[in-house]
């Protein structure tokens, strides 16, 4: 039997890997063993793309060549990668030579906070090398992008830095030869690799675990078939066996340790693949998804009369998971996770069973072949089947196929609903579409539903053409299929309907251009162009390097994984701690066992409540109590009971899913603001705000509206999760913190472990996205792994997994809100009146609906307002600051009134926001006098700019056309006051002798928005010199004590007023010095000063108190979404968004663009595809992994992305007269929901029903898009008369 150990190439360097390591995954093996971070890690499911790797190894079928693919390390066990030649980010470049990829990344500014980075990275630098030889195309790399999120960028400049290693792109075109793809890094000097020292490459080293890995499975990696047979009937007969192909199938079902893992590859068997001009082709059970799909394409291409169906199938595979997955995941792999799983709508199964696919398998005693759904009965277990081949035969050419795919975004995610079809179609009589033979299969439906049987029944020898065998069809399958309630899933009634809606394109297919032109429109699904983008902004040279269009300062470093997060860090001797987390929402604990957790291998310690030598209560005065670890009580699904401390982390979330909680008193949680108003849970009462007398005006308008709306919560979806590591010291605690609040860490955790705040010192140099998640919560991660680290006496990290992360971390708060509004027949606004329940969950601490008192009246003048805020206790997880939190909010209410009193007067919305812009003088609702205010010119511009009215009229004439497309185009205008109240920040700048080196430590955290850059700039401008001087230092209790967190946009403008603050003192105290020594270098004057004695540091403190009103001067901005929808699926495209932004003077003009797209996106995906949902019983988040929660891709941005910076707008009263950018982008992007809105009207047209207002609640999800257009099969027909010549032969093309 061959050996179970590995022999592992990573960057050139050879490792021997040993069977202690069976259950440790390549990305462990390189974070962690190797301490190669630069691979990232979040969701560990295959769901984000941080992991990707590229990979090579042998190709079994063609001796001397290799296979190249990128793949997600984080599903890889390292055992598995034998014989493979890995590269990771560390041996592509450096930052003293990165590669063209990392420099052209770092050129257009593709990364933010750069966690996502090295995985794009690594995801391009494999598809180059998969590409060499052929032509990469600008659609090619924009397709292979599935598999990587990033929440920063909004993808835009990623794609373009990639793009320009197309041939076909229109940017200069880098040769591949050329770009360095090639170039192998030394492992040993980070030099690019000479090749001479490949004798000392050939060494092998042994890599021995320096801890109990806890490996609780044996690995084997038989050769043959025959070795294998005897495995399973020898040594592991009667064992539960893992049959390792590419190990992706634990990222949809882990079900549970195994006792051996047996890897496949290496046998040859099973990778074979075979074609016969009549036997058909026949592909080995390890082919890998993404070879499946080439293997399929040949022959479609060269035989389409016999093999034109396997084009379909190729087109279907292709949207299974994502590139790397694809690369990764065998066809046998998914089906036998059909076989585990019934429910799990598979895509292969799908694909097979349509395709009659013959699956061979086999046994010690021989081979037998069965049907894709007969596998799914087949006996496995005894004597042990393994699957070794499929088989594809040639069809007939009169066999229509075609497959479905519907998901909740537009790529890497599992079917809503997902269908095949074929049939047999008999066209030769006139007029008629005869069917022979039929099969209608489904997934997502119910665990047994394959087949619709009785409709297929129904359709043999029945002609399809005419209206009545539809109708009757459509009938029998909506009372056929019987969906399953799944609660993470969409709702019966969308699934049905969505079942029924695929088989009427098919039947519309079917009949082929004989049937209604409008009608037709429902055929096929929405085409994506090419993404393409424009980005347009001012720049003064004269200012330089203020204004300069520069990528970040850390860009270089974050795509060469070179920059360090505090998740990264690690030692051998430093402790881990996981949460064991509440599994109900609202109930008394009684007990809490933590004897199984102790048995764990490198389980250190189990900590409850008790422990606590200080107070159980992360939160300073003053703030709302909130407890540690939960002591009597738990007031949601998700909160932290114990924490468990462990030498690994496997080790620490091995041993807290060991602890045993014990539950009395278990009430049924309050989940939604419409739970909390009927239980009034809600916190003490907030006084209304009034302007003029809302009611009455009401009441005397000509015209009222009034109406509800729910609007859901978000996930921050940071890609670096929650994280602190913290190492006790004789003075205290030395805490490193993930945190946008370094102040509010540093009180936890000294209120937790009862000791002086000046005992602990508090640092954060960088953080892997945010968005606000990390401004108040981080301190519970902080304190908790001080905590441990207290009372072990050892340096603790803990880093909350993805999925603990989602389900203890509060979120976007969600809302309620009732509405009534009064106005005059133009639209003029008389009185609004806005009714608002905030979900807080179980804590009010942050909450963010005073915003509606700021930001509420958007951009609108009306004399009187009134609204009414109330804060709702439920038992979610407390809500906290979401990127615009409150703003958002506010913004989409007004909007969705304005919207409301459009559709009332039966006017374009545009009109009537227009008619009610704020002009000078104007009084808005914080009672301040709008100045500086030229919205109306500037909405104006923009609507002759994005050409509004012709695109308005192209809409209708599309509408007026298609039945079942439908477009839609809506404009947000903006006013978003911004505060600078209460927003407390210092800096530290520090300038050095010997060479005039400046240092700068301010009190804003580096979230990815680009503080330090725009710092860097103004320090750079201020003081006369080149930035290559500057360095910014992380973010310190010490140096930046008591700042207050970085958030509400306004963080970067502050701290570069007190660093600009800074310079001034140093200029006063150097310039009589500079201007005596004229003519001489920086340096020198320096040096001049140090040696008369001068200080060359100086700190400054901003507390700016504007006055007693809150905004301190406001940014405008308009953003025009054109959108397309599918009625009958409820998908849909952004083909074009426009931004118009007012940034002031841009400090730093990329940067500025960089956080406006990013705003746009993830705004973007908090109207359309994230979406929230709670199990009902217990409160648990249903929605806590990558497979259900759906933030954006790079095919959900809009296909065509125009972002401009207002042009000549110099902030009177600004930092050097810039304005805020990070959140108010993202305030606008309510008008995507407005132009699905105006599409869903338009469908709703088609029923008479188009002039009727109907409550809209956000997001506008597919399910939720498909509903309110209100599509119904008795609307299903061909058109309005039954087609009468019918004389095309079927032509079967694709
Ligand atoms: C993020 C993500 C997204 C996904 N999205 C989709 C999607 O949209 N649509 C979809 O259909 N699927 C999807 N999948 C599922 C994916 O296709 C499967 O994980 C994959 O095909 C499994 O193949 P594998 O080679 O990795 O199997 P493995 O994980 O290696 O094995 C899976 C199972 O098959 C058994 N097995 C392996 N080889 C054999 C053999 N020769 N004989 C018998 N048993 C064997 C193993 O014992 C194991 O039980 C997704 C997966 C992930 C991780
Ligand atoms: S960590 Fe591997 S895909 Fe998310
Ligand atoms: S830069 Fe992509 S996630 Fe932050």
């Amino acid at each position: 039997m061959a050996s179970s150990s590995a022999l592992v190439t990573i960057n050139n360097v050879k490792y021997s890997v040993g069977e202690a390591y069976s259950d440790t995954t390549l990305n462990q093996f390189l974070r962690k063993t190797l301490g190669l971070t630069g691979t990232k890690v979040l969701c560990r499911e295959g769901g984000c793309g941080v992991c990707v790797v590229y990979v090579e190894e042998p190709d079994p079928n063609q001796p001397g060549s290799t296979i190249k693919r990128s793949i997600n390390s984080c599903l890889c066990p390292i055992l598995s990668c034998d014989g493979w030649n890995i590269t990771t980010v560390e041996g592509t470049g450096n930052q003293k030579k990165p590669s063209q990829l990392q420099q052209q990344l770092t050129s257009h500014n593709g990364t933010q906070c750069g966690y996502c980075t090295p995985g794009m990275v690594m995801n391009m630098h494999a598809l180059t090398k998969m590409s060499e030889g052929q032509k990469l195309t600008e659609q090619t790399v924009e397709n292979s992008f599935d598999g990587n999120i990033c929440r920063c960028t909004g993808y835009r400049p990623i794609l373009d830095a990639f793009k320009t290693f197309a041939h076909d792109s229109k940017s200069k075109l880098l040769d591949l030869e050329d770009v360095g793809l090639s170039l192998q890094i030394c492992p040993k000097n980070g030099s690019p690799c000479s090749g001479r020292c490949h004798h000392e490459h050939d060494s092998i080293t042994e890599v021995l675990p320096t801890h109990d890995l806890g490996a609780s499975s044996s690995w084997y990696r038989p050769k043959s078939l025959a070795e294998l047979y005897t495995l399973l009937e020898g040594p592991l007969k009667g064992k539960k066996v893992f049959l390792v192909a590419g190990h992706t199938s634990v990222g949809v079902y882990d079900d549970g340790p195994c006792d051996a893992l047996v890897d496949t590859k290496k046998i040859v068997e099973l990778t074979q693949i075979t074609t016969d001009a009549t036997e058909g082709v026949t592909v080995g059970a390890n082919v890998s998804l993404t070879h499946l799909i080439q293997v399929l394409r040949e022959p479609a291409a060269k035989n389409p009369a016999q093999y034109h169906y396997m084009d379909v199938l190729a087109d279907h595979i292709s949207k299974v998971a994502s590139v790397p997955i694809r690369n990764a995941a065998s066809w046998t792999g998914n089906l036998m996770l059909k076989r585990a799983h019934n429910e799990f709508p598979s895509d292969v199964f799908l694909c097979f069973e349509l395709a009659e696919a013959v699956i061979t398998i086999g046994n010690k005693d021989g081979t037998s072949s069965v049907s894709p759904s007969q596998l799914l009965t087949t006996n496995f277990d005894d004597p042990k089947q393994v699957i070794l081949k499929a088989t594809f035969h040639p069809k007939p050419s009169n066999v229509l196929y075609r497959t479905y795919k519907i998901m909740p975004r537009s790529q890497n995610s599992h079917a809503l609903v997902n269908a095949g079809f074929r049939a047999e179609v008999d066209s030769y009589q006139t007029g008629k579409r005869i069917i022979r033979s039929i099969a209608l299969i489904f997934g997502n439906i119910n665990p047994s539903f394959i087949y619709a049987i009785h409709t297929q029944k129904f359709l043999i020898e029945a002609d399809m053409a005419d209206p009545a065998v539809l109708q009757g069809a459509l009938g029998r399958l909506r009372n056929e299929l019987q969906p399953k309630a799944y609660p993470a899933e969409p709702s019966l009634e969308y699934r049905t309907n969505l079942a029924c809606a695929l088989f009427y394109k098919f039947a519309l297919e079917i009949l082929g251009d004989v049937a209604d032109q409008r009608y037709r429109s429902a055929v096929g699904q929405l085409v994506r162009p090419l993404s393409s983008g424009q980005q347009d902004y001012p720049t003064e040279p004269k200012n330089y390097p203020l204004t300069l269009p520069i990528p970040k300062l850390e860009s270089v470093v974050q795509c060469t994984g070179q920059a360090k997060y505090i998740s990264d860090m690690d030692s051998s001797t430093m402790l881990h701690a996981a949460f064991v987390l509440s599994e109900q929402g609202s109930a008394d604990i009684t007990q809490i066992d933590s004897t199984n957790a102790l048995k764990v291998n490198g389980v250190v310690r189990v900590i409850t409540s008790i422990d606590i030598p200080g107070s159980n209560n992360f939160v300073a005065p003053p703030g709302v109590a909130e407890e540690l670890l939960a002591s009597r009580q738990v007031v949601f699904a998700g909160q932290p009971v114990a924490i468990v401390v462990a030498t690994s982390q496997v080790a620490a979330e091995n041993g807290a899913k060991q602890v045993k909680a014990v539950y009395a008193n278990v009430k049924t949680p309050i989940l939604t603001c419409q739970d909390a108003i009927q239980a009034k849970s809600f916190y003490p009462a907030i006084d209304d705000l009034k302007v003029g007398d809302a009611e009455a005006a009401i009441a005397s308008a000509p015209h009222q509206v009034k109406g509800s709306m729910e609007l859901g919560g978000q996930m921050h979806f940071y890609m670096e999760t929650q994280v602190a590591v913290c190492t006790p010291t004789e003075d205290g605690m030395d805490v490193e913190a993930g945190t946008q609040w370094v102040d509010a860490v540093q009180d936890g955790v000294a209120q937790v472990l009862a000791m002086n705040k000046s005992s602990i010192n508090v640092s954060c140099k960088r953080v892997g996205g945010a968005y606000g998640g990390k401004i108040t919560r981080n301190t519970w991660i902080a304190a908790s792994a001080a905590l441990a680290a207290q009372l072990t006496g050892r340096q603790v990290k803990m880093h909350l997994s993805f999925w603990d992360n989602a389900k203890l971390v509060g979120k976007r708060n969600p809302y309620h809100t009732e509405y009534h509004a009064g106005f005059d027949a133009d639209g003029k606004l008389q009185g609004v009146y806005i009714n608002a329940y905030v979900d807080c969950g179980a804590a009010p601490n942050d909450n963010p609906i005073s915003g509606l008192g700021t930001w509420g009246d958007n951009a609108y003048f009306c004399p009187n307002w009134k609204f009414s805020m109330t804060a709702c206790k439920t038992n979610t997880p407390p809500n906290t600051w979401t990127r615009a939190p409150g703003s958002t909010e506010a913004i989409y209410f007004i909007e969705h009134v304005m919207e409301h009193i459009a559709k009332f007067l039966n006017k374009p919305s545009i009109d009537v926001k227009y008619l009610n812009l704020f002009k000078n003088g104007d009084k808005c609702i914080t009672g301040q006098t709008i100045d500086n205010c030229n919205l109306t010119d500037l909405t104006q511009q923009f609507l002759k700019n994005v050409e509004y009215q012709k695109r308005f009229n192209a809409v209708q004439i599309f509408n007026k056309e298609s039945r079942w497309r439908k477009k839609g185009i809506s404009v947000t205008p903006m006013k978003y006051g911004v505060v600078w109240n209460s927003n407390l920040y210092n800096c530290f700048v520090t300038i050095f002798h010997n060479g005039g080196a400046v240092a700068v430590a301010h009190g804003g955290s580096e979230i990815g928005q680009g503080i330090n850059t725009k710092v860097a700039q103004a320090v750079a401008y201020e003081l006369g010199i080149s930035m290559e001087l500057i360095s910014i230092k992380p973010n310190m209790s010490l140096t930046n004590a008591n700042a207050t967190s970085t958030g509400g946009s306004v963080t970067s403008e502050l701290v570069t007023l007190a660093a600009l603050d800074c310079c001034k003192q140093l200029l006063s105290r150097i310039n009589p010095t500079r201007q005596a020594m004229q003519g001489k270098s920086w340096p020198e004057v320096i040096e001049k000063c140090f040696t008369d004695g001068m200080d060359l540091t100086a700190r400054s403190w901003v507390a700016p108190k504007t006055d007693v009103a809150p905004i301190y001067y406001n940014t405008w901005g308009v953003t025009c979404t054109e959108v397309e929808i599918d009625v009958l699926t409820g998908e849909h495209q952004i083909l074009r968004l426009d931004v118009l932004h007012d940034c002031g003077e841009s400090m730093s003009p990329l940067i500025d663009i960089g956080q406006i797209e990013g705003a746009v996106v993830m705004g973007l995906g908090y109207y359309t595809s994230e979406q929230l949902k709670y199990d009902e019983k217990s409160g648990q988040l249903l929605t806590y992994n990558t497979w259900y929660y759906k933030p954006p891709t790079t095919k959900d941005i809009p296909a065509d992305f125009r972002v401009q910076i207002l042009k000549n707008a110099p902030n009177p009263v600004g930092v050097l007269r810039s304005k805020v950018v990070a959140e108010p982008p993202l305030c606008m992007t309510c008008s995507v929901v407005f132009a699905l809105r105006n599409a869903c009207d338009a469908a709703r047209q088609e029923i008479g029903k188009g002039r009727e207002w109907f409550q809209l609640d956000a997001p506008m999800t597919v399910e939720r898009t498909q509903g309110y257009c209100l599509p119904d099969i008795s609307q299903y027909t061909y058109g309005p008369t039954k087609p009468t010549k019918i004389s095309l032969r079927l032509r079967l093309t694709r």
